[in-house]
């Protein structure tokens, strides 16, 4: 028997939606019973990135026995749960048909309802699934290998965005820095690990830094690439430190702004980027400046994984029902805005 009180509504949240198969059972979107990630990085690394076909030749592989350990270290049976919550989209299409295919199919078998959950969204609530009295209006900065945003939101489910990339996002240009300077996949852990014993003494552009709240860092990474081309010698712990001290100046200077001119009450983060330390030093001493209340998912919340769409997955079976059967994979899902 599972530890969940009888008025709790258990949810099975699966996410497949890039490299990471994960599974997890979350009670009232908040506890977290089971959290079970089953990682893709080392099939990956040695071609430099998610290679689309590996990756879900491997969640069908390990999908099944994922699902089996999160149910199995939750104490859970299959007949206790309240629903079964899979990402849909955006994402890999093989990747995301993997898990919607799979949830779909269990819902049917244990006849529960199936809710297609958004993978934005998911990060959004990561931060409600550790701190779920969250003051709203709240500024989400989202910031992952495929997305970087700042969202307002006002209640839940009720979201704006305020401005995203007109190109890269954050992670992918850690990623793509990480490559050019040969330190392998994915970047952004390791700039960051190296980036702590470097010097950021290399004055990198801040592109669009007073121009509202879009984003752009593809430039940034040129400019980068040109001087390790034309600097052969530059110490690679302080280019690593450069580059990141203009990315989270960039990212910290949007976001501070963002939550003052709206009156959020406090600044969050969510995705993988947002697991980078100095990013979680400045976003802290901004708040500290500004009067907000700064909130930082854990790392292993940040990146991602299934009990983040189990949350979502709880909040909008109860809001808007079951999602349909024929829910399909869609690759470039936005996030719902009213
Ligand atoms: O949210 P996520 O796990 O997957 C996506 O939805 O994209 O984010 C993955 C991204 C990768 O680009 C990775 O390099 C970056 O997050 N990342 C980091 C750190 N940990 C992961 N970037 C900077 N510092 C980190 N510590
Ligand atoms: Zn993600």
């Amino acid at each position: 028997m599972s530890t969940a009180e009888p008025s709790e509504q258990l949810i099975l949240g699966i996410e497949t939606s890039c490299d990471e198969t994960a599974a997890a059972v979350v009670a009232n979107g908040t506890r977290v019973l089971s959290n079970v990630i089953s990682s893709q990085i080392d099939l990956h690394a040695r071609y430099g990135g998610v290679v689309p076909e590996v990756a879900s030749r491997a969640h069908v592989t390990a999908m099944t026995p994922v699902v089996a350990q999160a149910l199995l270290e939750a104490g859970v049976e299959p007949g206790e749960l309240h629903g079964i919550a899979a990402t849909h989209g955006p994402g890999l299409v093989g990747s995301l048909l993997v898990g919607v295919s799979t949830a779909k199919a269990l819902a049917l078998v244990w006849d529960l309802p199936f809710v297609g959950v958004n993978h934005l969204e998911a990060h959004l609530y990561a931060s409600f699934v550790e701190e779920p009295d969250l003051e709203m209006p709240l500024v989400v900065l989202l910031v992952s290998g495929g997305h970087t945003m700042l969202v307002l939101m006002r209640g839940h489910g009720d979201y704006e965005v305020l401005g995203q990339t007109m190109d890269d996002a954050a992670g992918e240009a850690y990623d793509k820095v990480a490559r050019q300077l040969g330190l392998g996949y994915p970047g952004g852990p390791i700039i960051d690990r190296l980036a702590m014993t470097g010097k950021p003494t290399i004055a990198f552009p801040r592109p669009v830094l007073n121009e509202g709240y879009k984003f752009s860092f593809s430039g940034l990474k040129t400019s980068v690439i040109n001087h390790i081309r034309k600097n052969p010698d530059a110490k690679t712990e302080d280019v690593a430190a450069s580059f990141q001290e203009a990315v989270v100046d960039v990212l910290v200077t949007k976001a501070r702004r963002a939550a003052v001119e709206t009156g959020a009450k406090g600044l969050a983060t969510g995705g993988g980027v947002a697991a980078n330390s100095r990013l979680r030093e400045a976003v802290i001493d901004a708040c500290l400046e500004d009067g907000l209340t700064p909130f930082l998912p854990s790392r292993s919340m940040c990146t991602d994984n299934a009990a983040m769409v189990g949350a979502v997955g709880w909040w909008r079976l109860n809001s808007d029902g079951p999602s349909p059967l024929d829910t399909g994979a869609t690759p470039n899902l936005g996030l719902p805005v009213r």
